[in-house]
């Protein structure tokens, strides 16, 4: 049994099957894969739902997808989760996709069904769950300044936002240009009027730290979706000195579990959460599209517990 698997242990299920019990029938399609969480997250579901279904690491380069998909579809896999890079290459490998994922232009979950591939995304949903479950409030009733927005985390958390019918939106990132599409691709769906007047409800902001400060007087929940604070000596990606008690911030950073940013916004008073509930949300809707009607919650709640040890 390997950690990771390649492509080329796709050709024959005698070489996917060697060492183990169960049969390799879910894979989660990364570069790099290694440390993918997914199989801890979804394994103990597998066995408790008695499903006979392993779950594996699989690295694929860049423009290899087709070819593992179909792979993947001769063995008789049940589905995959993809991350990055693939979340892009996945939804030009779907023969059908969600309307969700379509907006989000990426695909996270695809569940094979005889001759299709059926594309999913299941970041978003488990983003507004999350936010649900840590801050006991619905995204559509809150304003929102994203951090990042441009990146491929930022692009889904803002298209989910405007999806849910969020009260005003901010998107912040160090190249600008990259939000100004995405607010021009959003704009639609801020059309009707809310609390704020029409027109006013999704803006752009410079990251500098005054642009950065004067956008979050303005909202309640703050998220992080830069790479920002992935490495313990990084600095936050947000001026300490614009943290407010009322503030709401979520990093979807979640190792390290405790970034800069949450640490000044704890100190702020402000109510913290990171990347963890994220992670396990989109699991859930994941497992959910495999075999619908299930939901494993606590258990991978527990599971991604252990991993933290
Ligand atoms: P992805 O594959 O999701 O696009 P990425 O390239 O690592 O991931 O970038 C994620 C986000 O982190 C981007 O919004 C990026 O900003 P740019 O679009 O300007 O590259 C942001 N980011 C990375 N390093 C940053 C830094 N030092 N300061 C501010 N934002 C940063």
């Amino acid at each position: 049994m390997k950690d990771v698997y390649t492509l080329a242990d796709l050709s024959s299920r005698e070489i996917l099957n060697e060492g183990a019990e169960i049969p390799a029938r879910i894979a989660v399609l990364g570069n790099p894969v290694t440390h993918s969480l997914s199989p801890q997250l979804h394994q103990p579901a597998l066995d408790e739902a008695g499903k006979n279904v392993r779950y594996i690491r699989l690295e694929l380069e860049p423009g290899s997808l087709q070819q593992a998909v179909d792979a993947m579809k001769a063995l008789d896999f049940v589905g995959a989760n993809v991350t990055v890079p693939h979340k892009f290459e996945a939804l030009e490998c779907s023969t059908d996709v969600e309307r969700n994922a379509k907006a989000i232009g990426a695909v996270n979950t695809l569940v094979f069904d005889g001759d299709e591939t059926l594309g999913f995304n299941t970041d978003g949903p488990g983003f507004v769950n999350a936010i649900r479950e840590e801050f006991l409030v619905d995204l559509k009733d809150l304003r929102v300044l994203i951090l990042g927005a441009g990146g491929g985390a930022g692009q889904a958390i803002a298209t989910q936002c405007a999806i849910e019918g969020c009260e005003k939106l901010i998107l912040a990132n160090r190249t600008k240009s990259k939000v100004d599409e995405l607010a021009a691709r959003l704009q639609p769906y801020f059309s009707g009027e809310r609390l704020e007047g029409p027109g006013d409800r999704i803006e752009t902001s410079d990251f500098d730290p005054s642009a950065l400060i004067e956008a979050s007087d303005h909202v309640d929940l703050i998220v992080n979706t830069t790479s920002v604070g992935l490495k313990r000596t990084d600095p936050s990606p947000f001026p300490a000195s614009g943290l407010q008690p009322h503030h709401l911030v979520y990093d979807t950073i979640y190792n390290p579990a405790r970034t800069r940013l949450l640490a000044d916004a704890a100190n702020h008073g402000a109510r913290i959460a990171n990347g963890l509930s994220l992670l396990l949300h989109q699991g859930v809707l994941s497992f959910e599209r495999w075999f619908p009607g299930e939901r494993p919650l606590e258990t991978m709640r527990t599971a991604l517990k252990k991993t933290q040890g």
